[in-house]
C-alpha cells in the first residue's frame, strides 16, 4: 500500500495518518516530542488546551475497542474539540447505506476529521481517497496492517523509559502473522535507529516478509529474549486466523507465554509492554503483566498524549508547555 503522497500534503507535513511505512524519522521525532509537551496537560487543575477548539471529531470504530477509542475521545476533549461517536451498529449503514454515502452526510455536517477502525486493511487509506480536502483521517486500526498511533505511543514509551533508540535490542513476541501493531511498530522502530528488531514465535504465525523487514526471526522464545531491552508482548488475534495455527493454547503458553524465569534471560531493567487487550495466561503470565517490569498500563496513559499530538499536528497546531499554542 502506497501511502507516502496521500499521507503527507504538498508542503511535506502530515495531513492523513495512516501508516508508519513512507514516513521519515523527523515527523515521528515531531510526534513524540509534542506528544511530550502535551503529557504536562494530564498534570494541569483543568486538563485541557483550546488548541483544537471550534474543530469536530468523528469517531468511525467499525470493530471493538477499549483504548483506542476512548483514549481518542480523551484526547480530543483535551483539545477542546468536539468529538462526535458514531454508533455503527444503530446507523443507517444497517439500513443499507454505504461507507461513501455515510461520509458525505458527516461531512455535511461540517465534520474536521475521521479517526477510523475497520477490520479491513486499507480502509483508512479508501476513505482518505475520498474525503474532502479539508477533513483528515487517522488510521486507528485497519484489519491486519497497520495501527500507527499505537506504534507511536509504544516508541514514546520507551522513549520514556530508554532515553535512546540506537544500542536498543527490541523483540516483538507471539502472533507476528495477523499483528497490524507488530507491522507499524517494526517501521517505527527502524525508522528510529533501533540496533535489532527481533520478531519471536511459532513459525506458522511469523509471516515470510519478516527478514525483509530487517528483522531477526527467532522461534526459540529464550534464545530470542536474551539480553533485550524491550519486550513487546501481543495477543493471539483469533478473531483474523483462519485454519489451524496453533496446536493449542496451553501448549502455545509453555513456548511462548511470558513467564518471570523466561523474562529472566533479558535485561535486567528490560521492560514488558503489550498493546492490550491482555489474554493472561495465554501470552502473558498474570506475575509479569502485574510486575515491576510492566508498563502496559503506562502505555493506555501516553496514548492521550500522543494522540493529542498526532490530531493537532493533523490540524497545523502546534503546542509547548509554557501554554504557547501556535498556527
Ligand atoms: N491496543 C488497542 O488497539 O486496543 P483496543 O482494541 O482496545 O483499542
Amino acid at each position: 500500500m502506497n501511502n507516502k503522497n496521500i499521507q503527507l500534503n504538498k508542503e511535506g507535513r502530515l495531513r492523513h495518518f495512516l501508516d508508519i511505512e513512507g514516513i521519515k524519522r523527523q515527523l515521528l521525532v515531531e510526534i513524540l516530542d509534542a506528544a511530550e509537551s502535551f503529557s504536562s496537560v494530564e498534570a494541569q487543575r483543568v486538563k485541557k488546551v483550546p488548541l483544537l477548539r471550534g474543530k469536530t471529531i468523528v469517531n468511525l470504530f467499525f470493530e471493538p475497542s477499549t483504548r483506542t477509542r476512548n483514549t481518542f475521545e480523551l484526547a480530543a476533549k483535551r483539545l477542546s474539540a468536539d468529538t462526535l461517536n458514531v454508533n455503527i451498529s444503530a446507523s443507517a449503514t444497517s439500513k443499507g447505506e454505504s461507507l461513501l454515502d455515510m461520509l458525505h452526510n458527516l461531512e455535511a455536517m461540517h465534520c474536521d476529521m475521521f479517526v477510523v477502525r475497520h477490520a479491513q486493511s486499507g480502509a483508512a487509506h479508501f476513505i482518505a481517497q475520498h474525503v474532502a480536502p479539508h477533513i483528515s483521517v487517522i488510521n486507528a486500526g485497519d484489519g491486519s496492517h497497520a495501527h500507527p498511533t499505537q506504534a507511536m505511543l509504544d516508541m514514546f514509551t520507551i522513549r520514556r523509559h530508554k532515553q535512546a533508540f540506537a544500542d536498543l535490542k527490541v523483540a516483538i513476541v507471539g502472533d507476528i502473522l495477523h499483528s497490524r501493531v507488530a507491522r507499524s511498530q517494526i517501521h517505527a522502530l527502524t525508522t528510529l535507529g533501533v540496533t535489532e528488531v527481533r520478531v519471536i514465535g511459532p513459525k506458522t504465525l511469523i509471516p515470510d516478509i519478516s527478514t525483509a523487514l530487517g528483522v531477526h526471526v527467532y522461534h526459540d522464545m529464550w534464545e530470542g529474549l536474551r539480553e533485550v531491552d524491550v519486550v513487546i508482548m501481543l495477543r493471539l488475534q483469533k478473531e483474523r486466523m483462519t485454519g489451524a495455527l496453533l496446536p493449542s493454547e496451553h501448549e502455545y503458553y509453555k513456548l511462548y507465554g511470558l513467564t518471570p524465569e523466561k523474562l529472566a534471560v533479558a535485561k535486567e531493567d528490560a521492560i514488558v509492554m503489550h498493546p492490550g487487550p491482555i489474554n493472561r495466561g495465554v501470552e502473558i503470565s498474570s506475575e509479569v503483566a502485574d510486575g515491576p517490569q510492566s508498563v502496559i498500563l503506562e502505555q493506555v496513559s501516553n496514548g492521550i498524549a500522543v494522540r493529542m499530538a498526532v490530531m493537532s499536528i493533523l490540524m497545523g497546531q502546534s503546542f509547548s508547555s509554557d501554554g504557547e499554542a501556535g498556527p
